[in-house]
C-alpha cells in the first residue's frame, strides 16, 4: 500500500460537496435505538434497517463513504448483493468501525478508554480483502468535576494514534475520532478547553507514532454548551469556537475535518456545520464536513418503525438529511429546505 493510495482515498472522500455516513453502530447500540421505536431487536431487523439506507435511490450524491460495523460489513441485500457491493456500485468507499467499545479506565472514576488494539492487525487485513477502504475508532472524553484528566487523554490518544499507525499499514485510512461528550452542565469554554486539550494531545501521539497526516481524517466533536447547561450557546456562536479551537490544534496537513453529531438535533447539526463553511471557509486549511450518524439517520428511523410499509417514507427521510447536510458542507443550507 503507497502512501499516495491512503491520500487518494482520503481525497476522494472529502471531495466538494459530500461527507461521511457513519452506520456503524454496535449491536447493542443499534438494538437500543429500536427499543425506544418498538421495533424488533434481530438480525434481521438491523439488516433490513441496514439495506433500507443502502438502497436510498441517489444516497452518493450527497455520501463519499459509509461506517459499517463488523456484523453489518459481512451482510448483504434480501437478493443476496453484499452490502460492500452495493456501496461500491453506489459510489460510496466502505469503511469499517475497528474498536471494540470504551471501558471504565481504571483508577480514574468517570472516566473511559477505548479498547481493540489486541490482534488489530489481522482484523485490519481481513476488512482490508473484504473491500473496507478506511476505518474509525473512537475515543470518549468526559467533562465533569476535575475531569478529563491528563491520565485519561494520553492513554486514549496513545490507542488512537496505535490504531492509526496500523491502519495506515494496512492501506486503510484511519478517521481519528476523540470525541469530548455533550453530556454535563458545563459551558462552551469549558467544551473549547477540553476540545482543544484532547486534539493537542492526540496530534502529538500521532506525529509519535509516526501516522501520516495526509491520510487520514479528524472525526472531533464541534464545540458546543453542555446538554444540561442553562445557556446555550448559539449557531454561530458554535461555529466560530469550533474552528477557533481546531485552528490552535490540528495541522494544516490533515486533509479534512468530518463531525460527528453526539445527540444534537439533525437539524442543529446542519445549521452549525454550515455556519462553520459560511463563516471559515476561506480561512480553514482542512475540508469542514459531516460524519454523521443520529443527525442522518434518526429522522428516517422514526418514519420507518421497522415496518416494510414505510420504507420509501423513510428513504425520503434520509435522502433529505444527507442532501442539507450536503448543502451545509457547502455553506448553502437554508432552513426554508426543512420546510419544502
Ligand atoms: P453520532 O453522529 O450519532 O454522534 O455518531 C457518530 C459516530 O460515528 C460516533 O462514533
Amino acid at each position: 500500500m503507497s502512501e499516495q493510495e491512503l491520500v487518494t482515498t482520503v481525497r476522494t472522500m472529502m471531495h466538494a460537496g459530500r461527507g461521511i455516513l457513519a452506520m456503524d453502530e454496535s449491536t447493542p447500540t443499534c438494538n437500543r435505538r429500536f427499543a425506544n421505536l418498538g421495533i424488533a431487536q434481530t438480525v434481521e431487523a438491523r439488516r433490513a434497517w441496514r439495506e433500507l439506507i443502502l438502497t436510498t435511490p441517489g444516497l452518493g450524491e450527497f455520501i463519499s463513504g459509509a461506517i459499517l460495523y463488523d456484523e453489518t460489513i459481512r451482510q448483504s441485500k434480501n437478493d443476496g448483493t453484499s452490502f460492500i457491493k452495493l456501496l461500491t456500485e453506489a459510489g460510496i468507499i466502505p469503511g469499517i468501525k475497528v474498536d471494540t467499545g470504551a471501558k471504565d479506565l481504571a483508577g480514574h472514576p468517570g472516566e473511559k478508554i477505548t479498547e481493540g488494539l489486541d490482534g488489530l492487525r489481522e482484523r485490519l487485513s481481513e476488512y482490508r480483502q473484504m473491500g473496507a477502504r478506511f476505518a474509525k475508532w473512537r475515543a470518549v472524553i468526559t467533562i465533569g468535576g476535575g475531569i478529563p484528566s491528563r491520565g485519561c487523554l494520553e492513554a486514549n490518544a496513545h490507542a488512537l494514534a496505535r490504531y492509526a499507525a496500523l491502519c495506515q499499514e494496512a492501506g486503510l485510512a484511519p478517521i481519528v475520532e476523540p470525541e469530548v461528550l455533550m453530556d454535563g452542565g458545563h459551558t462552551l469554554e469549558q467544551c473549547a478547553l477540553a476540545t482543544e486539550a484532547a486534539l493537542h494531545t492526540v496530534f502529538s501521539q500521532l506525529y509519535r507514532q509516526r501516522v501520516l497526516l495526509e491520510g487520514m481524517i479528524l472525526k472531533p466533536n464541534m464545540v458546543l454548551s453542555g446538554k444540561d447547561c442553562p445557556t446555550q450557546a448559539g449557531v454561530e456562536e458554535v461555529a466560530d469556537a469550533t474552528v477557533s479551537c481546531l485552528l490552535r490544534a490540528v495541522p494544516g496537513a490533515v486533509p479534512g475535518v468530518a463531525f460527528l453529531s453526539g445527540g444534537q438535533s439533525a437539524q442543529l447539526a446542519s445549521a452549525r456545520l454550515n455556519a462553520m463553511n459560511v463563516r471559515w471557509r476561506s480561512k480553514a486549511p482542512w475540508a469542514l464536513t459531516f460524519s454523521y450518524s443520529r443527525a442522518i439517520q434518526q429522522p428516517a428511523m422514526d418514519t420507518w418503525k421497522g415496518k416494510e410499509i414505510n420504507g420509501v417514507a423513510a428513504q425520503k427521510a434520509l435522502y433529505h438529511r444527507a442532501k442539507c447536510n450536503s448543502m451545509a458542507r457547502r455553506g448553502e443550507y437554508r432552513d426554508e429546505m426543512e420546510n419544502p
